[in-house]
């Protein structure tokens, strides 16, 4: 059976369109856990039933289940040294100002420039978004997948050595998996830019 558009959108982000996550409410948004981010995902989803694995809160974030460590402290401990403070910046005008998810789905192409700037402050490039965008978002056997990468960032491409192009949603007793999926994000250009560290900005704001 098909799953409505937005049930699937959210599978894979991970979370419902308010912020909810899948993982503490899987079949349906719950607005009171919109900000909700004390979870894991080893005790309360390890196959992915709830949020998928390749979801990509999940790659991006793996938390306690991350199956190259031996346990959740382990995960946790790694999962962190990834971590990144994320700061994005749409640009243009919105295809629908409310943002509302259904009315999003009723328009179409109008031509404007539009996107999203996707920032982010790290103390080590390689360690953090370096590391996240290549062993995480585009790794094609990511926590045991197979042919996929990031669903809503990945490179999506098949050739005569690999697949990338699908999404695995487990499922009891079968899982569902999407194939063909087309690039859904255009990297038109990206820099990376020194910012003055705490003791600088400190000291910046004591002598200017
Ligand atoms: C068009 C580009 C992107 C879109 C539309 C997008 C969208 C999202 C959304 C909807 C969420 C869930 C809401 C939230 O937790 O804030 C999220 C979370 C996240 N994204 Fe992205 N993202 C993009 C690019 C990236 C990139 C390039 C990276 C890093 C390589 C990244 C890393 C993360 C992380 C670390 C989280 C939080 C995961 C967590 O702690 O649960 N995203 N993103």
């Amino acid at each position: 059976m098909r799953m409505p558009a937005i049930a699937l959108a959210s599978k894979m982000v991970g979370r419902w369109p308010d912020g909810s996550p899948l993982t503490r409410c899987p079949a349906k948004p719950d607005p009171s856990l919109s900000d909700a981010n004390d979870f894991g995902f080893w005790e309360e989803d390890k196959a992915g039933l709830k949020c998928p694995i390749g979801a990509h809160i999940r790659r991006t974030n793996p938390r306690d289940h991350l199956v190259t460590e031996r346990t959740q402290k382990d995960s946790r401990e790694m999962a962190a040294k990834h971590r990144m403070l994320r700061k994005g910046r749409p640009y243009g005008p919105p295809l629908s100002p409310e943002l509302d998810p259904h009315t999003l789905l009723q328009r179409t192409e109008d031509g404007e420039e539009r996107g999203l700037h996707f920032i982010c402050l790290v103390t080590d490039i390689r360690r953090q978004f370096e590391f996240v965008q290549n062993n995480w978002v585009n790794f094609h056997k990511f926590g045991g997948l197979e042919n996929d990468s990031d669903p809503i960032i990945g490179n999506h491409y098949q050739n005569e050595r690999r697949k990338t192009d699908s999404f695995s949603i487990p499922e009891y007793p079968v899982r569902k998996v999407l194939t063909d999926l087309p690039n859904f994000t255009r990297l038109k250009g990206g820099a990376y830019f020194f910012f003055p560290g705490i003791r600088a900005l400190h000291y910046l704001l004591a002598n200017g």
